[in-house]
């Protein structure tokens, strides 16, 4: 016969060891920061039909993370609200804060990896910029959504649940700033968003994706070769501003007044998205060729979307003293020749960056 007082010692001691053992469970788990900044994911709408029309960036990060609680069972969440905005007022100054941060936390021992929550607008640029500005291997996950939190079938939900899985898994270690979005792992450099509103709307369309999530885990099939992290010359941890560097769209009847302007307005570099493989118009040439003569770095990109862009193709840029954007859309070689004019205005350098990065 057990007496009284040796079973309740008998009950603590269990207690402890189920204690100890669900403390050793967790600590196994990696520790996962999410970085809200705004977005769909964190919006909401009138009723659970609006898809479109609805307030972005209305939620809080506990609340994204409350709304999972599957989280807790792949990592160690903990949240931060770093901005709270639509991703079209994301601005050159939100990146030097937000990639300053991301550095501080990957320094430390207890972040294992980091997602990002993000408008699906501009959610590719910041990834970009991150890809060159991140000093670290460990994983930074960008992650949003095309349905508001409060819409039927929200993509919200699942798409964090595989970013965190993704930010906390050994493989996605040194593989450069990565998107999770409608079950599968993209690229910073090579991601876009490709549809005003479908919930499969980020695509890699011929560079290819780099894998799938399925059954509660990441697969990688591909990765990039292109140097991205630590491997890159940029340093963010001293700037408080970048380099002004705008886009000039090409069309058919275009003319020089938005290269003008863009010059007026104290651009240090232009990136020309032509038609085509980045065809000047006749018009536009002239005043293209008077900023450079002015300092201006003119890179000529395509508004086309896929294919490289041929150096001293349909125009002699080594002539032109222009550089030559290789694969990356418009607004990717707008971050790139920021981050480029930060270190230099060599032409030959810039170029030599783009084809590394
Ligand atoms: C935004 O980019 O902030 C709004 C659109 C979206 O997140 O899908």
């Amino acid at each position: 016969m057990i007496s009284p007082s040796r079973c309740i010692n008998l009950l603590f001691a269990s207690i402890l060891l189920l204690t100890l053992s669900a403390q050793a469970q967790t600590a196994k788990l990696p520790n996962v920061t999410i970085l809200a900044t705004g977005g769909t994911i964190a919006g909401t709408g009138s009723t659970s039909t609006t898809t479109v029309g609805y307030t972005a960036a209305t939620i809080g990060v506990q609340t994204l993370i409350r709304a999972v609680p599957e989280l807790a069972k792949v990592a160690n969440v903990t949240g931060e609200q770093v901005f709270q905005i639509a991703s079209e007022n994301m601005g050159n100054e939100h990146w030097l804060t937000l990639g300053k941060r991301v550095n501080v936390l990957l320094a430390q021992d207890n972040v294992d990896g980091i997602v990002i929550t993000h408008g699906t607008d501009t959610l590719e640029e910041t990834a970009y910029f991150l890809n060159l500005v991140v000093k670290s291997r460990k994983p930074v996950v960008l992650v949003g959504a095309m349905r508001p939190s409060t819409a039927l079938s929200a993509d919200g939900p699942i798409n964090l649940y595989n970013a965190v899985i993704l930010a906390g898994s050994p493989e996605a270690v040194g593989k450069g700033v990565l998107v999770a979005m409608g079950d599968q792992i993209h690229a910073a450099r090579d991601v876009s968003k490709t549809n005003t509103s479908t919930p499969d709307a980020f695509k890699t369309t011929e560079l290819g994706m780099l894998g799938y999530f399925q059954g509660n885990r990441a697969f990688f099939y591909h990765q990039t070769i292109r140097k991205h992290t630590l491997e890159t010359e940029f340093d963010i941890g001293a700037l408080t501003s970048l380099p002004q560097v705008d886009i000039a769209y090409g069309y058919a009847n275009v003319g020089p007044v938005v290269v003008n302007a863009l010059v007026a307005a104290g651009a240090k570099g232009v990136i020309h998205a032509g038609v085509g493989d980045g065809s000047l118009a006749a018009k536009v040439l002239p005043a293209l060729t008077a900023a450079r003569a002015k300092g201006v770095v003119i890179v000529r990109a395509s508004r086309v979307g896929q294919g490289i862009l041929a150096r001293n193709g349909e125009a002699n840029d080594d002539a032109l003293d222009f550089v030559a954007a290789d694969t990356l859309n418009p607004q990717k070689a707008r971050i790139l020749l920021m981050l480029a004019l930060t270190k230099t205005t060599s032409t030959r350098e810039i170029q030599r960056m783009f084809y590394t990065y």
